[in-house]
């Protein structure tokens, strides 16, 4: 643990149990990775809000300052930090939210899939230690490749018997947060109107963007639909380039991962009718893992909405993306059941 004196030490206990004693409000959030481009900027956010009791800060480098930073802050969570596999366990203890955005990010020329083979085993060792120490957590998967890596945690889980397919959720709301921002652009009207439906999977064409769905109702034509269906589906790759070799989208992917662990907040404390789109286990399609929307309620996913009517170019591109998302969801099993 980071040096935190017995007076610190005690003064951080009595006011964790007050919040999490203290009624509705406080509910304990760990960060796996949180000193990474992702991880720092969403520990901000975590800590500023007021549905965090207490929040627990983990990752293999650097957790003791990112924790002493955040800590500084005058709002109401308590922060610990974590650092290295010896303190996983004490950093997973008693968890009801566990956000993983550990694992290594592209560098221009790669694919979501090129990051499998070191993030496959980060998410491996991570998963195990929240079967030991809370496995009761909702989970909140941000390590790519999403569409492999939400199957290997179900498979651990699966593994070791504790697997509820409601509580294991891939983050793909920064698939959302750009389609609103795209769609806004061309409509011309404040992004915080617009609510695009994005299903499928995160990555290339497995974002499929339903844009015959957009909230409010509106209509596009053939140009801006392939404009924004390319822009969504390339967006994070957009950040890559633009970024040059010094990793992928983690300001925008921090605001989406803390606005998608608020939305699992509010459904944890019993909030009706809030849905976002996640990648979860589902019978929407053939396919074992699929994103579409969810309602989010005491127990994580209480419900998997249909995808509603789909037009003509949608029905061919959610064919061309269950094709690659079959690969990628198998690809993820076989890691774990090799
Ligand atoms: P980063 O390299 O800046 O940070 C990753 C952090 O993970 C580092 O601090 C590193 O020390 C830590 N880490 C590595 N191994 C670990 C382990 N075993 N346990 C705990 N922590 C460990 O990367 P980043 O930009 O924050 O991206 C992290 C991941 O998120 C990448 O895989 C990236 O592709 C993914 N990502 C996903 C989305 C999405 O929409 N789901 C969006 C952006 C990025
Ligand atoms: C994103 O969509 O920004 C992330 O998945 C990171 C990436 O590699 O594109």
């Amino acid at each position: 643990h980071p040096p935190v004196s017995q007076m610190e030490e005690t003064s951080l206990l009595r006011r964790a149990n007050c919040r999490s004693k203290g009624g509705a409000s406080g509910f304990k959030v760990a960060i796996l990775g949180a000193a990474g481009g992702i991880g720092q900027p969403l520990a901000l956010l975590m800590k500023m809000n007021p549905l965090v009791s207490v929040l627990h800060l983990y990752d293999v480098v650097n957790a003791p300052g990112v924790t002493a930073d955040i800590s500084h802050m005058n709002t109401g969570a308590v922060v610990r930090g974590f650092l290295g596999q010896p303190q996983l366990e004490d950093a997973l203890a008693g968890m009801d939210l566990v956000v993983i955005p550990a694992g290594v990010p592209r560098k221009p020329g790669m694919t979501r899939d090129d990051l499998f083979n070191i993030n496959a085993g980060i998410v491996k060792t991570l998963c195990e230690g929240i079967v030991k120490c809370c496995p009761k957590a909702v989970v909140n998967l941000i390590s790519n490749p999403v569409n492999s890596t939400v199957p290997i945690a179900a498979e651990v889980f699966k593994k070791a018997g504790t697997y509820d397919s409601k509580r294991l959720l891939g983050v793909t709301m920064l698939d959302v947060v750009r389609a609103n921002t795209f769609v806004a652009e061309v409509l011309g009207i404040d992004p915080r109107d617009v609510n695009v439906p994005v299903v499928g999977g995160h990555a290339g064409v497995t974002i499929l963007p339903l844009l015959s769905q957009v909230n409010p109702p509106c209509s596009f034509t053939p140009e801006e639909i392939s404009y924004l269906t390319d822009r969504i589906q390339n967006g994070g790759t957009e950040v890559v380039e633009a970024k040059a070799g010094a990793g992928s989208a983690t300001l925008s992917m921090a605001y989406a991962a803390a606005k998608f662990a608020d939305a699992c907040l509010q459904g944890l404390r019993g909030d009706a009718g809030v849905v976002e789109c996640s990648f979860v286990a589902s019978q929407v399609t053939e396919l074992p893992f699929f994103a579409s929307k969810v309602r989010l309620g005491r127990c994580g996913v209480e419900e998997v909405l249909p995808l509603g009517p789909l037009n003509e170019f949608e029905r061919a591109r959610l064919e061309k993306a269950k094709k690659e998302l079959a690969v990628s969801i198998q690809k993820g099993v076989s890691f774990i059941r090799k």
